[in-house]
């Protein structure tokens, strides 16, 4: 099992993907109101990074980031859209699996606070883009 530092390290990174990833999801959705939910859960993610970052004494190069993803242009495909979401699904419930583990394994309490607080988020995507697949059974 990797340390708890290349734990951290391999999810900041996860997180930094998921931003990228959500960004080019927000930008196929086929609504606007689903690109500005994407859009949403994607700064989630880079609050992820954040954290995560935080914790390692790292800094990131946010406004980069966040500059490619406000310069894609909205072209809505709703096929990819769907079969994205639903590759997504996976990865949200592995983030919470992953984040409990971290929140386990964490050496001081107010880190497993923090992990607890980001599986809370991951759960809440989870949720989310099920909802999004399957409207009538989001509630
Ligand atoms: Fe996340
Ligand atoms: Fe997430």
């Amino acid at each position: 099992m990797a340390d708890f530092r290349e734990r951290v390290m391999a999810a900041r990174r996860e997180e930094l993907e998921a931003y990228e990833k959500y960004s080019e999801l927000a930008a196929i959705a086929p609504t606007h109101e689903l690109s500005l939910l994407i859009q949403s859960i994607a700064r989630d993610e880079l609050g992820h990074a954040r954290i995560l970052s935080g914790m390692l004494g790292m800094e990131d190069d946010i406004d980069s980031l966040t500059v490619r993803a406000q310069e894609r242009r909205r072209m809505p495909d709703s096929g990819r859209f769907r079969r994205m979401v639903a590759r997504i699904i996976d990865d949200e419930l592995n983030a919470v699996s992953a984040y409990a583990q971290l929140a386990i394994i964490a050496p001081e309490l107010e880190q497993r606070l923090l992990f607890l607080t980001v599986v809370a988020d991951e759960f809440g995507h989870a949720r989310t883009f099920i909802a999004i697949l399957n409207p009538s059974r989001g509630d």
